[in-house]
């Protein structure tokens, strides 16, 4: 017989066994974390926000998208149908903070990028019900008449650069002239930005080359969302091993 009647009978001595009891479950749950190198697996195609990416990220941030949208893909098969390849931890490394969300009113949006038009995003932003029509999300059509604030960029790529992402001081010099550039694939900036990121989408995103808005800078990162890694190269590679 062990002498359980102690532990039933002294409260305190009931919490100091638990604690020990938890910690040793604890201690073999994250002790082999320390050994690995690193949690995130490095996957091709990754690169950090173009500037006007990451302004447009600013702006889902600020009008709270992420409280009716998640970006995660989980890996179980319903998921993985609807929309596309379960995320992987490499895409969501230069979030910060991450977009993964808790709530889905409306889809994920991980795999979004090149899913839709710009005409349609713009008309879905202005109105969503314009395209969706038992969409029961709000509008948002201030942000395409709003100019682009962008005055801080460099100041958010160094933030982002603290914070572990691999900004160059050349993209930090560069972003104010980066961000325009993207908006113009004639502009004597092209090829700066090209070489800096590589893949990235150039072209006038709201439609209104007169003026860099909000709305170039959202639809720019949700045509980016998903896209970086290319997943018929990243199977073959899991296929190979
Ligand atoms: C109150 C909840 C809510 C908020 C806040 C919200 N959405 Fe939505 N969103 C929805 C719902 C519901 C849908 C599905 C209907 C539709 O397509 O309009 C949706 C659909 C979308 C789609 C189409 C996705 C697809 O794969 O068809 C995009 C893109 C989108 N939202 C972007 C945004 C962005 C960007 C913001 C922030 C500026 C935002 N949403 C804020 C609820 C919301």
């Amino acid at each position: 017989m062990f002498k359980h009647e102690i532990f039933e009978k002294n409260s305190i001595l009931l919490v100091i066994g638990i604690l020990i009891v938890v910690s040793i479950g604890g201690i073999i749950e994250i002790a082999p974390l320390f050994y690995l190198e690193s949690t995130i697996e490095k996957v091709k195609g990754m690169r950090p926000y173009t500037p006007l990416e990451l302004a447009g990220r600013n702006i889902y941030v600020r009008e709270g998208c992420y409280t009716c949208h998640s970006q995660m893909i989980r890996s179980t098969r319903d998921e993985v149908e609807r929309y596309g390849h379960y995320s992987l931890a490499a895409e969501s490394m230069y979030d910060h903070p991450f977009q993964w969300g808790s709530k889905r009113t409306g889809p994920d949006l991980a795999r979004l990028g090149n899913k839709y038009s710009d005409e349609w995003h713009r008309a879905h932003m202005v109105d969503p019900r314009q395209v969706v029509p038992e969409s029961i999300m709000p509008g948002y059509p201030f942000l395409a008449t709003t100019e682009l604030k962008y005055n801080t960029i460099e100041k958010d790529l160094k933030a982002n650069q603290i914070a572990g992402v691999p900004y160059t001081e050349e993209m930090i010099a560069n972003a104010k002239a980066d961000l325009v550039s993207q908006l113009d694939e004639y502009s004597d900036g092209y090829d700066g930005l090209m070489e800096r990121y590589p893949g990235a989408k150039v072209r006038d995103f709201d439609g209104n080359p007169e003026k860099v808005t909000e709305l170039d800078a959202l639809i720019a990162y949700l045509q980016m969302l998903g896209t970086l890694v290319d997943f018929d190269l990243y199977n073959e590679e899991e296929n190979r091993r």
